[in-house]
């Protein structure tokens, strides 16, 4: 299968940065091709501009796209599947992440009648946060985090749809030392199942 990640990490001193490289390795191991996008070592603008804004709002077809959004389409139509890997912030993926949704899944494209966007066979989402399964499962941000990024923003863009969350993975969490092994040997095996 042909992969596109998407990455989002203002670090590469970071966890997420490991289970990135574990998930990659894990790809190129079970002999599947990836391309990349790294949205802060790229400088992807998240930011929409009030031409954007009204292109969307208006639903206008006929305004152009900026061209740094059009290459994120065609990597997308290029692939059979997406992941976004990202650390969790204020329980959400990071701005630079959401920012993308916003400007990429522009109308015509990713919703709106005769959508150019290609579906997808799969998409997976790894997700690197502080706080533990148990405490995500107990508050109902498990379910906001599937709901937001599984049944929102991928929705039925793609067929199968997975959440994989690497808990209690901040920096002063002894769970981060006790559970790196684990968590990245899931990454790996992520990649390998594509
Ligand atoms: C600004 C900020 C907000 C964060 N918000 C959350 C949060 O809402 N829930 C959570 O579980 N972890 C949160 N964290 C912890 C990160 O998800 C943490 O970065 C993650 O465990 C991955 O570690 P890494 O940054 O070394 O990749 C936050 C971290 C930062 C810097």
């Amino acid at each position: 299968m042909r992969v596109f990640i998407v990455y989002a990490h203002p670090s590469a001193d970071s966890f997420t940065r490991e289970a990135k490289d574990s998930f990659i390795k894990g790809l190129e191991s079970a002999g599947h091709s990836y391309v990349i996008s790294d949205l802060y070592g790229m400088n992807f603008i998240t930011d929409m501009s009030e031409a954007e804004y009204l292109r969307e709002a208006y639903y206008r077809r006929d305004e152009s796209v900026p061209a740094d959004v059009v290459m994120e389409q065609e990597k997308i139509n290029l692939c059979d599947a997406i992941v976004f890997i990202f650390p969790l912030f204020w329980s959400d993926a990071p701005a630079k992440m959401v920012g993308w949704f916003n400007r990429v899944w522009t109308y015509g494209f990713a919703y709106g009648e005769d959508r150019a966007m290609k579906h997808l066979e799969k998409g997976l989402v790894i997700c690197c946060a502080g706080n533990t399964m148990e405490y995500f499962q107990k508050t109902g941000i498990l379910s906001a985090i599937e709901k937001v990024m599984l049944e929102d923003r991928l929705y039925d863009r793609v067929k199968n749809r997975e959440l994989l969350i690497l808990d209690g993975t901040s920096r002063e969490s002894p769970l981060r030392q006790q559970n790196r092994k684990k968590h990245l040997e899931r990454a790996f095996s992520a990649g390998v199942s594509f």
